[in-house]
């Protein structure tokens, strides 16, 4: 297995660039207490402030599902908790997956926005995750609610950030305090945010260089207590 220098490393916190089907295979089977991730949605989307109007990588082609969910599995410590937001377009590609993989869904999460897309069928206001078990993994102390309130982040710096506010109370409801979070797909970093306000360790791989150069802004930022709230 070969280690790999990492792009930031402090208290506790570490962000690969990479892109993680390369940077996966390099870290330790079991090792890992949480996965929170938000992967590319397999629409095709277009950064709308972002003047080069890039699509996201890997949101054009499933070829990476298998391979980094496979992966997830293998650093998931047994009876162990996975959070993945996906593309409901495609909500067949990636459960299928899963649970191939072995995965059982034992939850799916809503979190609704107070902005609404202008929409097509529908106006869009929400996002939906899975929560995933590996083995059995032991009940929380509290069931919190399957709806989270979308409280949006004044700093906009990426596309599909996700509100640290929910990110915390997920990891607050589902990893052990002092536990390792693991998100592949990590953007700007929003998890890792997240768990370096409640003192967890956290280990983020970013493709584009671009965003682990803001996550890593963001992590040597003090704890802003509008980002703090635990919502339950
Ligand atoms: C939906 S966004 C995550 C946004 C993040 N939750 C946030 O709050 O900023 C998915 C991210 O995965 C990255 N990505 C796509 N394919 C990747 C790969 N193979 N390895 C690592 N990162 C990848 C994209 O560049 C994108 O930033």
């Amino acid at each position: 297995m070969n280690t790999i220098k990492p792009y930031y490393h402090s208290a506790g916190i570490t962000i690969h660039h990479g892109d993680c089907l390369d940077v996966l295979p390099t870290l330790p089977s079991e090792s890992v207490d949480f996965v929170l991730t938000d992967p590319p949605y397999l629409v095709g989307y277009q950064g709308r402030w972002d003047s080069a109007r890039k699509v996201i990588v890997g949101d054009e082609d499933p070829a990476w599902i298998r391979p980094a969910f496979a992966e997830i599995w293998r650093l998931m410590k047994p009876d162990t908790l996975c959070v993945s937001f996906y593309g409901w377009p495609h909500v067949d590609a990636f459960l299928g997956i899963w649970k191939e993989i072995g995965f059982r869904p034992v939850s799916h999460l809503a979190f609704v926005k107070r902005q609404w897309g202008l929409g097509r069928f529908t106006r869009s206001g929400h996002e939906t995750a899975f929560l995933l078990a590996k083995g059995h993994p032991p009940k929380p102390a509290v069931a919190i609610s399957d709806v989270f309130d979308w409280h949006r982040d004044e700093t906009a710096l990426h596309p599909n950030q996700k509100p640290v506010a929910s990110m915390a109370a997920i990891l607050h409801a589902y990893c052990p305090p002092n536990g390792i979070v693991l998100d592949p797909f990590m953007g700007s970093g929003s998890t890792l945010r997240a768990a370096k306000n409640l003192d967890m360790r956290a280990i983020g791989i970013e493709i584009e260089e671009s965003y682990c150069t803001k996550a890593a802004t963001r992590m040597a930022q003090g704890i802003l207590t509008s980002l703090f709230r635990i919502d339950t």
